[in-house]
């Protein structure tokens, strides 16, 4: 791990801002998979990269997953490997019928807020929060977590969150990590809608460090911009 003034997290440490940064993370394999056709995932990448992960909760007070993830996972959210305070667990709970035998809403390790949207009723532990996002995208829903005074969001996964955030123009910085496996089948990383011509590709600039045996990628994704129309190449001037 490159550290000092190449370290991965120079560009988090002290941000000031009036509206929250947005962090995501993802860890794949050489051929692009997050996990197996089961949904598992322990563990794609090396024990290096989750460190790596627990440091980016680290310095984020808050830490996203969409149910996806919470369902097959099953994760604490916790910071382990690294000294530090935990952070804040947000759950989306996007529909019904919603289950609340997981850790994260009874080990009390760390506060957890559940998202609902606004029809829906969850008997929870009293110590668990619930907010209720609207409209429940991306937007509405950081829009809920800076009223709540959130400034710095790491959105963990799974791929589909991922690559909603992306596709909505609000990830800061994604952190890829890709380890030297191939897994063959199974859901995939990001996942966007359709371009047709290769100048709408998304070219961001990027900065690589080597984690272990895994590689990792650190994209500027504030210089994204999504295609005016995905069906009209852009003509260069
Ligand atoms: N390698 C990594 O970095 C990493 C990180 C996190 C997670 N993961 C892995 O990613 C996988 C999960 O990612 P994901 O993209 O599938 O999901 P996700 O992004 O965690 O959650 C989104 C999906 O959850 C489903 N969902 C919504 N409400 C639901 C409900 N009430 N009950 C059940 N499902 C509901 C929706 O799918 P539908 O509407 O289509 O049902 C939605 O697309 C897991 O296998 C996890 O192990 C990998």
């Amino acid at each position: 791990m490159e550290q000092g003034n190449n370290s991965p997290y120079d560009v988090l440490r002290d941000h000031y801002a009036n509206r929250p940064q947005v962090i995501a993370q993802l860890g794949q394999s050489l051929d692009g998979r997050i996990a197996t056709v089961t949904g598992h995932s322990h563990f794609v990448t090396s024990q290096a990269d989750r460190v790596h992960l627990h440091q980016l909760r680290e310095i984020c007070d808050a830490v996203l997953i969409g149910p996806g993830t919470l369902i097959k996972d099953n994760p604490q959210l916790t910071v382990r490997h690294v000294a530090g305070a935990n952070p804040l667990r947000v759950i989306m709970a996007p529909r019904a019928p919603f289950d609340t035998h997981y850790a994260v809403f009874n080990d009390h390790q760390a506060p957890t807020l559940l998202l609902l949207p606004p029809d829906q009723t969850v008997s929870l532990p009293a110590h668990i929060e619930c907010l209720y996002p609207q409209p429940y995208t991306p937007q509405g829903i950081l829009a809920a977590l800076a009223k709540r005074g959130v400034q710095q969001l790491l959105v963990e996964g799974g791929a589909r969150t991922v690559s909603a955030w992306f596709a909505a123009d609000l990830l800061d910085w994604l952190y890829l990590t890709i380890a030297p496996v191939v897994i063959g089948a199974g859901p995939t990383g990001l996942t966007l809608p359709p371009i047709s011509h290769m100048d709408q590709a998304k070219r961001l600039p990027v900065k690589r460090f080597s984690l272990g045996e895994d590689m990792l990628f650190r994209l500027d994704c504030r210089a994204a911009k999504s295609p005016q129309d995905p069906a009209e190449p852009s003509v260069e001037p």
